[in-house]
């Protein structure tokens, strides 16, 4: 995604618009009048030291706070020109002042997607872009409004976590357009959301900075990440994994059962559906899928929150599907099997599959955008692109992974606590040979607090595979992971590695794009394949001290929120 300022356009409600009213000539004249006002300050104080006090109520006081706020973001220069402060404000009210230009804009940019809609009738990728788009900055807006709530509350990890996705959302719908951008208003929308992840990115970077330095903004300093050494701190806490999960004796509020017998729905879709909306904080919603295999496109959307699927365990309970981007304006984030929005989802006891055909290139078998959730004991089988763990906080508990191309990706902060990974052979000439990543975390950000975090797995190859591999390892190679993003973030910790995995461990993704920037991250793995004295430069054994960056606690929070086994 190209970072440079966009151009001014037209045609289009204009920036100066949306934001509130400063601009650059704004700021040009204030300097102006700072110089002049220091001048007579300077004069003023050789006359009087005793109006000191008053210097404070300087109304351009307000403009050296914005100066010392925004040096903590990376697009300084679009933060100092549209911040409005009241005089004196807090270090909360200038995060606040930073959210609320994102909120604008985005409202902006939400119209501009809509226009797209309405104009792209009959043309089936534009439209399937622009639908995808007017979701997912729905889901921008919701998460921004929720942000500006957990600031209210002193919640500032809910806060970062939240932020984080409006920013993957908003960058997302940039990336949905791209493979759509054959008009004026294409182009100029995409113009417009690079300068809204701007705004975005540095509402976040401010709450990152808060969150490490604290109140005050003369300590703020831009993100960092373990790359330049910094490790965030966290709550504490000493363990790395969580003993605790999806909870035990749950009662099921309906049942799916294949034959539709006594009040059993005979879709998975029609029991979500009769979940209520908005439900009551910590109100579960507990739909019991008997065995069988239901083939069919399963949706959880944003108002179905804390909905649990309970089936009778893997490989007996199958949800199926086989959509894949080789269907004519098919996405990949539209292919998935199950897809779930809704907050606080759990699942356990079942079996998750895209089966698309060899040819279909991106096939997933579940995507998740449900914050605070809980997988246990789940199978997901695909090829490439199984897992697309697309954003906020999801914990995999006792899960089994199988896949071959970055088949575990997206842009959230998934811990992966037990789970076995699995890589099966590409359906297409098996024993030919290829090369396989694990996972492609997609982070856009240094302040997302994303990453995909692997305790206790063990990475190996499936028995088709493994016949395949032994009989020629040298042209079977697997990796740890790739940067499919800039900041890309994966730590394998306490793993057993299969030896598939090659030594070199990681795999850049085009050329040198990323390696100075990601971090992927190892710390006492065990097996043939966890020996790192011939990884790539760019990977970084883990400091004893800095391990517990990456405990469920301190990176996802996870004592707060993920049901203790009783
Ligand atoms: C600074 O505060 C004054 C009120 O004292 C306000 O009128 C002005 O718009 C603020 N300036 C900026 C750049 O926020
Ligand atoms: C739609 O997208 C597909 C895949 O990117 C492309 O092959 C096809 O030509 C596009 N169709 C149109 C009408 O642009
Ligand atoms: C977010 O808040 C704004 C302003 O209060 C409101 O207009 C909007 O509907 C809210 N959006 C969502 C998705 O709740
Ligand atoms: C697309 O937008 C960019 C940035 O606004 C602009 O420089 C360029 O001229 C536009 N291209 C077309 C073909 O409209
Ligand atoms: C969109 O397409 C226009 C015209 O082909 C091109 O100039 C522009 O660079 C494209 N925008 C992006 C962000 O790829
Ligand atoms: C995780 O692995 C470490 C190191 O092998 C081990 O000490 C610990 O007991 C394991 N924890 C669990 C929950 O399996
Ligand atoms: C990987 O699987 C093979 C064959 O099933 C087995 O022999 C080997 O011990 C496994 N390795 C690890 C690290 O689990
Ligand atoms: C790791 O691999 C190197 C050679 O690449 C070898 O010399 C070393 O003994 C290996 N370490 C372990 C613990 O197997």
């Amino acid at each position: 995604m190209p970072s440079s300022p966009p151009q001014p356009t037209h045609n289009i409600p204009s920036k100066n618009q949306l934001r509130k009213p400063t601009c650059r000539l704004l700021l040009i004249s204030m300097s102006a009048f700072l110089l002049l006002s220091l001048l007579s300050l300077a004069l003023f104080f050789t006359l009087s030291s005793s109006h000191r006090h008053h210097l404070q109520q300087d109304p351009l006081q307000n403009t050296s706070q914005i100066r010392l706020a925004c040096h903590s973001t990376r697009f300084p220069q679009p933060c100092e020109s549209s911040l409005t402060l009241p005089p004196n404000p807090t270090s909360l009210q200038i995060i606040l002042s930073a959210i609320s230009v994102s909120s604008h804009n985005l409202k902006t940019g939400q119209s501009m997607v809509k226009s797209i809609l309405e104009t792209s009738k009959g043309n089936l990728n534009r439209t399937n872009a622009a639908s995808i788009c007017d979701e997912i900055l729905s889901n921008s807006d919701y998460r921004i409004n929720s942000t500006v709530d957990a600031l209210s509350r002193g919640k500032i990890k809910d806060a970062r976590a939240w932020m984080s996705a409006a920013l993957c959302y908003q960058y997302d719908c940039w990336g949905a357009l791209k493979y759509a951008n054959d008009t004026q208003l294409v182009n100029q929308t995409m113009a417009f959301l690079d300068s809204l992840t701007q705004h975005t990115s540095n509402a976040l970077s401010m709450m990152a900075a808060y969150d490490n330095y604290g109140n005050n903004i003369n300590s703020w300093a831009p993100p960092k990440t373990e790359r330049d050494g910094f490790y965030e701190k966290g709550l504490g806490g000493t363990e790395l994994v969580f003993d605790g999960g999806f909870p035990t004796g749950l009662k099921p509020d309906v049942t799916v059962c294949k034959d539709g017998s006594g009040g059993c729905y005979k879709m998975v879709q029609e029991a979500v559906n009769a979940a209520p909306d908005n439900a009551e904080a910590g109100r579960r919603f507990v739909i019991e899928i008997k065995e069988g295999v239901y083939e069919e496109t399963v949706r959880v959307p944003l108002a179905k929150k804390n909905v649990v699927f309970l089936g009778e365990g893997m490989g007996k309970t199958v949800i199926t599907g086989s959509l894949n981007v080789g269907q004519p304006g098919m996405t990949t984030y539209e292919s998935a099997t199950v897809g779930v929005i809704g907050d606080g989802f759990m699942a356990s006891g079942l079996t998750i599959k895209n089966t698309a055909g060899p040819d279909a290139h991106q096939a997933v078998a579940f995507r998740s955008d449900s914050d605070l959730s809980v997988i246990e004991n789940c199978e997901f089988l695909g090829n490439q692109d199984t897992l697309y763990a697309h954003s906020l906080r999801q914990f995999y508990n006792k899960c089994q992974i199988q896949g071959n191309v970055d088949f575990i990706f997206g842009n959230s902060a998934a811990v992966f606590q037990e789970c076995e990974i699995l890589v099966v052979p590409r359906q297409l000439n098996p024993g030919k040979g290829e090369t396989n990543a694990i996972t492609a975390h997609g982070r856009t950000d240094p302040a997302q607090s994303t990453g995909l975090i692997f305790h206790n797995c063990s990475l190996n190859g499936t028995d088709d595979y493994t016949k395949y591999y032994y009989s020629n390892p040298k042209v079977h190679k697997n990796f740890l992971g790739r940067p499919w993003k800039e900041y890309s973030r994966t730590v394998y910790i306490n793993c057993v590695m299969g030896d598939l995995i090659s030594p070199q461990g990681w795999l850049p993704w085009s050329g040198d794009f990323a390696l100075k920037t990601l971090f992927y991250g190892e710390y006492q793995n065990s097996g043939p394949g966890s020996n790192m004295s011939a990884r790539v430069p760019w990977s970084s054994p883990i400091p004893g001290q800095n391990v517990y960056t990456y405990s469920v606690q301190n990176f996802i929070q996870g004592d707060q929120w993920i049901p203790t086994k009783a």
